[in-house]
């Protein structure tokens, strides 16, 4: 049976909702294996899923555990999801805004693997910072003071969990379908009435065309419809790194500058921007350049800021106590020109290799270290002048990397 239905996936036929069933929650039984689950991720992975068999698996994730009731929660409660990026500390930035703005945010978001960091791992550079609340705390936290950023909960979509290792270490995510179940059914089991998708392009992102990322936009506001939610979608650039730092505290602190409207008119600025008034608009019905100008009044105010600290405080983290790596090296023009690109992807790279993210899942973090550029695509350089600064703890091999810079 579980051989069948492997090589009807290999023939390209459809599965029914029962044989996904059988066979997914068999994985998590202990009576499908590893490998036998291994080799259907990559049959869908080579002939794809109909729709039908979309919407049977992300239901089949949604059922394997519990799903929030927010519905007592006044106003309309938001989330934010994004792929997967270099530098994407936009969910630092944009909760505490909408929040401040009245927009409940109820984000639980997960750890790094490979080149990608997570939003947990930069929350927990804070010192003291708790990932772990319950569903109960985070319901409380909501309603206290509007905005929550959590670990996944064990008890929302735990199939997610087990397939995404997986498909970690058996090179099967980057499936269109496989994304969009994995998404929709932690977003729909965590509760929100809206949800907004950042859907990263590019060499240092999951979806390297754009047209997979279109694909992946048509498929999760097909299944938000399924469940009665409405889905919106950013496709933003990810060829360039966003923003100036990579690295988990330094992405905390680059947070805060960007909160306390010190950083306007980088590419990680304007993202920022632009997810928080599409979020404005979603939970208060407004008109862009009305959603736009609330924003920007936001951080302008320190409403945006103050209230960042307000969940840093609830949360039981101390900011006082962010910290980075004394050790600095430079990476300096090897000539003077004109900067044509930044590779988000050996940047990643680099990051990885200086402990910043994991290579597998038990690897530990340094926080205190990561890279912070000193220039963006565009900008005019001089042969010798510093084009990053790298904060290490271990001496990091920066031959393997010169070629991050493209200067025309
Ligand atoms: N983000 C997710 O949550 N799941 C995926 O499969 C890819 C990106």
């Amino acid at each position: 049976m579980i051989t069948d239905i492997i090589n009807k996936k290999r023939l390209g036929k459809e599965l029914s909702y029962h044989e996904l069933d059988v066979f997914f929650n068999g994985y998590l039984e202990g009576t499908v294996k590893d490998y036998q689950m291994s080799s259907l991720l990559m049959a869908i992975c080579i002939n794809g899923m109909t729709e039908e068999e979309i919407f049977a698996l992300t239901k089949i994730f949604i059922d394997s555990g519990d799903t929030l009731d927010l519905s007592f929660i006044p106003g309309v409660v938001v989330d934010k999801h994004s792929t997967g990026g270099i530098g994407d500390k936009t969910t630092l930035i944009i909760a505490p805004i909408v929040a401040s703005l009245g927009v409940p945010i109820l984000k639980m978001s997960g750890r790094g693997l490979g080149y990608t960091g997570g939003t947990i791992d930069k929350l927990e550079s804070i010192p003291g910072y708790r990932i772990d609340l319950s569903d109960e705390e985070v319901i409380k936290q909501v309603q206290d003071i509007g905005v929550v950023i959590t670990g996944q909960t064990t008890s929302l979509a735990p199939m997610d969990k087990e397939i995404y290792a997986l498909r970690d270490v058996t090179a099967t995510v980057s499936s269109v379908p496989l994304i969009a179940v994995s998404i929709m059914s932690k977003k729909i089991a965590g509760g929100a009435d809206k949800i907004l998708i950042d859907i990263k392009v590019g060499n240092g992102a999951l979806l390297k065309t754009k047209k997979e990322a279109q694909e992946l936009s048509i498929l999760v506001k097909k299944i938000g419809k399924v469940y009665q939610k409405e889905v919106h979608t950013i496709i933003s650039d990810m060829n360039t790194p966003l923003g100036y730092c990579i690295g988990n505290s330094l992405e905390v602190m680059e947070a805060q500058r960007i909160l306390k409207g010190e950083e306007i008119g980088n590419n990680l600025t304007k993202l920022c921007i632009d997810l928080s008034t599409e979020l404005v608009c979603m939970a208060k019905g407004v008109l862009p350049q009305d959603a736009q100008d609330m924003v920007l009044q936001a951080i302008k105010s320190g409403d945006a800021y103050r209230k960042f600290l307000e969940l840093v405080e609830a949360q039981h983290g101390d900011i006082t106590r962010l910290s980075i790596s004394k050790k600095c090296k430079e990476i300096k023009a090897k000539k003077s020109g004109t900067i044509e690109s930044i590779s988000a992807i050996k940047l990643g790279e680099l990051s990885v290799s200086l402990g910043a993210g994991r290579i597998s899942k038990e690897d530990s973090i340094d926080y205190g270290v990561g890279i912070e550029l000193t220039k963006q695509v565009g900008d005019n350089v001089k042969k010798g002048e510093v084009l990053a600064k790298v904060y290490y703890k271990k001496i990091p091999h920066l031959q393997d990397f010169e070629d991050i810079f493209t200067i025309s």
